[in-house]
């Protein structure tokens, strides 16, 4: 009796329940779990890539999966220590493009410029690095704070990169494929284009919660959908070709700018070095100071990072 109860309330539950994965789907870097789910996934329950991200897993049972850069992450770990990064999904080294004509040939003569970003947001975290390697403090620059990407032209007047062709600002740092836009705003001979890895990458992320990875049912699910994400990786890297028109349907874009801006991903990720907590310290010290909170203990980002399903790949 006890048996069949328990074997209904399972097959209840897995009528019932489609493995839900947010992402804000505006975003570049959440195409492979879209074409995971689309062509390997094979789990128990469907696979729903659905719009969200990482702050809902933290109260809102039906999400199972979030993607989102590093820096919302930790913003969310700080105050939610369920949180758990499982996989990277694409390492991205932003680019920041500057103008010519503001006299800008290296990055220390961004001093005293007008420097467009995005608050709050890992862009954000992308400009105060690279310049900071540079030389130069947060005050130093003016921070122009922007609010909408553009991924297909004509780009809408409030847009990076519709501002920075106003000349609102001499540079912005933002992820694509708004800097690549911005570069062929003014021409490519009119601008300069900074990027260095080792100051900045997005590292581009999977979540799920300490409840969840402890479901036995829902576990295996999720180590399905990130065994199916690690083949749409393999795709994306080694034959690009086959995927080039799905990720321009899928973001609405043009097919040469998902091609100009793919090796800008590095799209090969899922593990991770020992150095990455050291980038989380270094990361999540900066947020805490703009945050006005105090830093996640290092026995806390420890725990974040969570190899398990790495590990059982
Ligand atoms: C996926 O999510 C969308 C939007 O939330 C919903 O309309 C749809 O029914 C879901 N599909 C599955 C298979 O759960
Ligand atoms: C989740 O709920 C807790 C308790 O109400 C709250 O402190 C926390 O901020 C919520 N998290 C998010 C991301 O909304
Ligand atoms: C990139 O940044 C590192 C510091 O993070 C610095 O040592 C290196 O010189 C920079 N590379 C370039 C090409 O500017
Ligand atoms: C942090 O504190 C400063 C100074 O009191 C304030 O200007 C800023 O808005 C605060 N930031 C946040 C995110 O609350």
């Amino acid at each position: 009796m006890r048996l069949q109860l328990l074997s209904l309330a399972l097959a209840l539950s897995q009528a019932t329940h489609a493995l839900k994965i947010g992402a804000a789907l505006h975003v570049f870097e959440h195409t492979p779990l879209a074409y995971a789910a689309k062509h390997f996934y094979k789990g128990k329950t469907p696979a729903n890539v659905t719009a969200g991200y990482v702050g809902l897993l933290a109260n809102d049972t039906s999400f199972d999966l979030a993607a989102n850069a590093e820096t919302q992450g930790l913003k969310i770990y700080a105050n939610n220590r369920n949180i758990r990064l499982i996989y990277i999904i694409v390492e991205v080294p932003y680019r920041l493009v500057a103008n010519k004509a503001s006299g800008i040939k290296e990055l220390k003569d961004l001093k005293g410029k007008r420097v467009g970003t995005f608050p709050a947001t890992s862009a954000q975290v992308f400009v105060h690095n690279l310049l900071s390697d540079a030389g130069l403090k947060d005050g130093d620059y003016t921070e122009v704070p922007g609010y909408y990407h553009c991924m297909k032209e004509p780009c809408a007047a409030n847009t990076f990169p519709e501002r920075f062709r106003r000349g609102e600002m001499d540079a912005f740092g933002l992820w694509e494929a708004s800097v690549e836009l911005g570069i062929r705003a003014l021409g490519e001979e009119n601008v300069v284009v900074f990027q260095n890895k080792s100051s900045y990458r997005e590292v581009y992320s999977l979540y799920s919660t300490k409840e969840k990875l402890e479901d036995p049912v829902i576990r295996e699910d999720i180590l399905e959908y990130v065994r199916a994400l690690r083949r749409a990786q393999q795709v994306y890297t080694y034959y690009p070709e086959l995927v080039y028109e799905f990720a321009a349907k899928t973001m609405s874009m043009d097919e040469p700018i998902v091609e100009a801006v793919w090796n800008d991903h590095e799209w090969l990720s899922g593990g991770w070095e020992p150095e990455l907590l050291g980038f989380l310290r270094e990361e999540d010290a900066y947020l805490a100071r703009k945050d006005n909170r105090t830093k996640i203990p290092e026995r806390d980002l420890r725990r974040f990072l969570d190899e398990s399903i790495l590990e059982e790949l």
